[in-house]
């Protein structure tokens, strides 16, 4: 016993759980379903002595069930859609499931629960990178980026002109929130830096403080035709699904943007892709998609559409927080104890 513990019981008791949570970790072997970064590699490298990371040629669910038989934690990232049949298909060895995301529409919680698994996520970690990257795409869908990288790849630049690309400002703008969750209200904080006014549509009003400057629109029709830039950050659900239809279209105002940082299947994708070619969706910055990657390959062929993959979260500071969340969550629940991040 060091001399702080002797002088300090919670000293002892932090030290005793240590070592108890050593021995159980080595105990626990861990099945990541891809490798992940230096750093979230390193969290879960220093807490678990037995991780193993499923080769690329075996990243498909057949393979995370083949190599799930030895593991007692599989960590999952949003590639893998965690259906029914596979937690009925789960050995019977793991007992923990760590999703490396925030959002767990890709996973049939209550086929989880009822297979009697744990489920954590990565809530709270990633909302400034998601942010920074959806004012990425409302800077690059209101200045036309990609127009202008494709002229400049192309050698079609013939130098400066009053009239070449001319997009718009964002200041003045009304950006429409849909989802006004931690990454809504971090995006609304930075629109707001930018001059925009911020409107948000959500489950429900938010106190004033969380609020910060936006304005609650609690009718839809008229939160959508309010909007220059509607900016989807809603968890994807049963009530979520394909939101953003035909119908909906229709009641956004003729030259409006849409950006998307949350799931593809809150579009219809053909709705959208309609609205983009006639021109009443300017432009689409879209960092999600429906059924990834095998996304509809429209958007890819759409001048005015700005397409990204999947990459909101994709900040080594984010990725190492949601692996550190994982392990906090994992080490919790194997004390016996109830993970914050619990689903
Ligand atoms: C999330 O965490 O949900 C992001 O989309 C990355 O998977």
């Amino acid at each position: 016993m060091t001399d702080r513990a002797a002088n300090d019981p919670a000293a002892t008791l932090s030290l005793l759980e240590d070592s108890l949570l050593t021995s159980i970790a080595d105990q626990c072997p861990v099945l990541l379903t891809e490798a992940l970064s230096e750093e979230a590699m390193q969290a879960f490298r220093s807490v678990f002595p037995h991780v193993t990371v499923l080769p690329p040629t075996r990243q498909t669910i057949e393979g995370v069930l083949e190599a799930a038989a030895h593991a007692r934690v599989i960590v999952a990232t949003v590639k893998y859609v965690l259906d029914r049949e596979f937690f009925q298909t789960l050995p019977a060895s793991v007992e923990i499931l760590a999703l490396y995301s925030a959002g767990y529409g890709h996973v049939d919680l209550e086929a989880a629960h009822k297979r009697g698994l744990k489920v954590i996520n990565t809530p709270n970690v990633l909302a400034d990178s998601v942010a920074d990257l959806a004012m990425a795409l409302l800077l690059g869908t209101a200045r036309r980026i990609v127009e202008g990288i494709d002229l400049m790849r192309s050698g079609g630049w013939a130098g400066f002109s009053p009239t070449l690309l001319l997009g718009r400002e964002l200041r003045g703008q009304v950006l429409g929130i849909y989802g006004m969750g931690q990454i809504g209200r971090e995006i609304s904080v930075r629109a707001q830096g930018f001059g925009m006014n911020v409107a948000y549509r959500n489950r429900s009003e938010l106190p004033r403080e969380l609020e910060a400057g936006a304005r609650y629109i609690p009718d839809e029709k008229e939160f959508l035709g309010c909007c220059d830039v509607l900016l989807l950050s809603a968890p994807h659900t049963a009530e979520t699904h394909k939101f953003l239809n035909r119908e909906r279209i229709a009641q956004m105002k003729p030259g409006a943007v849409v950006v998307n940082v949350s799931r593809g299947e809150l579009v219809d994708d053909d709705a959208l892709i309609e609205a983009l070619a006639s021109g009443h969706i300017a432009a689409a910055g879209l960092d999600v998609y429906a059924n990834e990657p095998d996304i509809d390959r429209r958007y890819l062929a759409t001048r005015n559409v700005l397409p990204l993959p999947h990459i909101g979260s994709a900040t080594v500071e984010a990725r190492a927080a949601m692996a550190d969340a994982l392990v906090e969550g994992i080490e919790r629940i194997l004390i016996g104890e109830q993970a914050q991040n619990a689903l």
